[in-house]
């Protein structure tokens, strides 16, 4: 069909007004027929959450959880839906199914992703792997970071600092005992302490106190080093930039809101430097620690400087966020349910009596496995996996999803799927105890799925769950502290 001689006679027969009903037919026409001619098998279009002109659905997404709006949607529109952010368009997948359809079957069209502006700055471009798209650089450095960190062998090599960081946090928390019936304990503090210790041991091979750092002229304390590697990046990739929404005015400046993700960039790029430098300096000296750092400058395919430092900061940022996150709530979780924080210090009473904490004993203890997983699946803290851009025509759960729209995974909303987990708001570790070990990952999806799932990691987070407990109920007879959990 000829869309300008449908569009043509309306202009002809009345005025502006007919002109304008003319136009818009004419667009709606040529959007309907270059959607026909992407979607040659004429299947069904997703079902769409209606939005307001321009805008779309922003304002309903204005708020810090937006993987709750989406569930809320789910119930509506079913797990997998349209939306509108500004003039861009997103597919939301909130069904297990149909997650590991996108992640696994669909991977090949959707391996690419769509970085907001604050995201492209502060990851260099998609220069980590959990940010870039799946390519030739992505596979190299995620080999990098299984033979060093990830990897069984590389855990096994990092077992001493994982077993000093379950003693540090034992003994931290025994230190602190005489004052605590009385006092609050901020536990998240000691975590990431100790977690961030574990990621510069695991990095750079040594902790630090302080960190001179040359191109800034100030020596930092440890705190401050922190607050410039994990936090202000954490708060700097959920800056948003309006800009994002609404490509066709990015010529529009945003000075604000560049110069404060700069500052960030800048400050982080300054403190990594100084670290690769003095322990660049160390390696020269001839003393070889087991670090990542090492493995990357002696062993590993020659990286540029800029590749060098973001590979060296990625296990930071994941180590101390995930984690510490992960700990946190199976505490307050702990703390809410005195009957299941009876059995297990049953079961840690049992498996180890008054002998050490040590990761053999792990696999002895299936209920601090189950809490682990139902933590994970209650309070994924990775609640939507970082968006992915359908870079090709594809289908979705019997749906075309065109080129050009983003997707986004709704972990939360899958872990809250009704047909698959009974009750799904309760936090019910007693769930998972009824399955074979060991637990299947991609049940909760909490590490992500197909290829770019990360295996391996649940160690590290009950080995705090199980040092706290111990400690919170030999030496004050139970978890009871108020939990202000932000
Ligand atoms: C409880 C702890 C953790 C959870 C729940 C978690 C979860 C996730 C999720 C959901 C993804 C996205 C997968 C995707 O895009 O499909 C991811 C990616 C990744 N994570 Fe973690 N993570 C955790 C800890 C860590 C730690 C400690 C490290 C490193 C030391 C790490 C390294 C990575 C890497 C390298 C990727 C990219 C994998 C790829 O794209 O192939 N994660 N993680």
């Amino acid at each position: 069909m000829d869309v300008q001689s449908v569009a043509a006679p309306a202009i002809a027969y009345g005025g502006p007004a007919v002109a304008v009903a003319g136009g818009l037919s004419f667009l709606f026409l040529k959007t309907y027929l270059s959607q026909q001619r992407a979607n040659p098998n004429r299947l069904p279009s997703l079902p769409v959450v209606p939005g307001v002109p321009l805008l779309g659905n922003l304002l309903e997404l204005k708020e810090k959880k937006p993987y709750k709006t989406f569930t809320k949607w789910a119930e509506t529109y079913g797990p997998i839906y349209s939306i509108k952010t500004g003039a861009t368009s997103m597919v939301v997948v909130n069904s297990n199914d149909l997650a590991k359809e996108a992640m696994v079957t669909k991977f090949d069209s959707i391996s690419t992703r769509k970085l907001s502006k604050a995201l492209r700055i502060l990851t260099a471009d998609k220069t980590m792997v959990a940010m870039s798209d799946y390519d030739d650089y992505h596979k190299t450095v995620k080999r990098n970071i299984l033979t060093s960190i990830l990897g069984p062998a590389a855990r096994k090599k990092h077992r001493a600092h994982r077993d000093t960081m379950a003693e540090n946090l034992s003994s931290q928390l025994h230190a602190l005992a005489p004052r605590s019936s009385h006092e609050p304990i901020n536990l998240r503090k000691l975590f990431q302490s100790e977690l961030f210790t574990l990621a510069l041991k695991q990095v750079f091979g040594k902790d630090i106190d302080s960190l001179y750092v040359d191109d800034l002229g100030v020596t930092m304390p440890r705190e401050e080093v922190f607050q410039v590697l994990v936090l202000d990046p954490m708060m700097g990739a959920i800056e948003v930039d309006w800009r994002d929404f609404f490509p066709y005015l990015k010529w529009i400046p945003n000075t604000g809101f560049e110069n404060k993700i700069e500052q960030m960039y800048i400050r982080r790029e300054a403190v990594m430097k100084a670290l690769i430098q003095e322990h660049t300096k160390r390696i020269h000296s001839g003393e070889n620690l087991n670090s990542y750092l090492d493995y990357l400058l002696s062993e590993a395919q020659p990286l540029t400087e800029k590749q060098l430092l973001m590979s060296l900061w990625e296990p930071i940022i994941e180590t101390a966020d995930t984690t510490m996150v992960t700990t946190e709530w199976a505490m307050y979780e702990l703390a809410r349910n005195p009957k299941r924080q009876d059995r297990l210090y049953e079961e840690i009473r049992n498996v180890c009596g008054s002998e050490k904490i040590t990761e053999e004993k792990l696999c002895k203890m299936p209920y601090l496995s189950a809490v682990f997983h139902e933590t994970l699946r209650r309070h994924s803290p990775v609640s939507i996996i970082p968006l992915r851009y359908v870079h090709e025509n594809t289908v979705l759960g019997g749906y075309h999803v065109p080129a050009g729209t983003e997707l986004a995974i709704n972990i939360y909303g899958c872990n809250m799927e009704k047909e698959i987990w009974e009750n799904p708001e309760e936090w019910n570790p007693e769930r998972f105890l009824a399955e074979n070990e060991p637990i299947d990952l991609q049940r909760t999806m909490a590490f992500g799925g197909g290829n770019e799932c990360v295996p391996g990691l649940c160690k590290r987070c009950c080995l705090l769950v199980w040092a706290s407990v111990e400690w919170f109920r030999s030496s004050s007879g139970g978890l009871m502290m108020i939990l202000v959990k932000t």
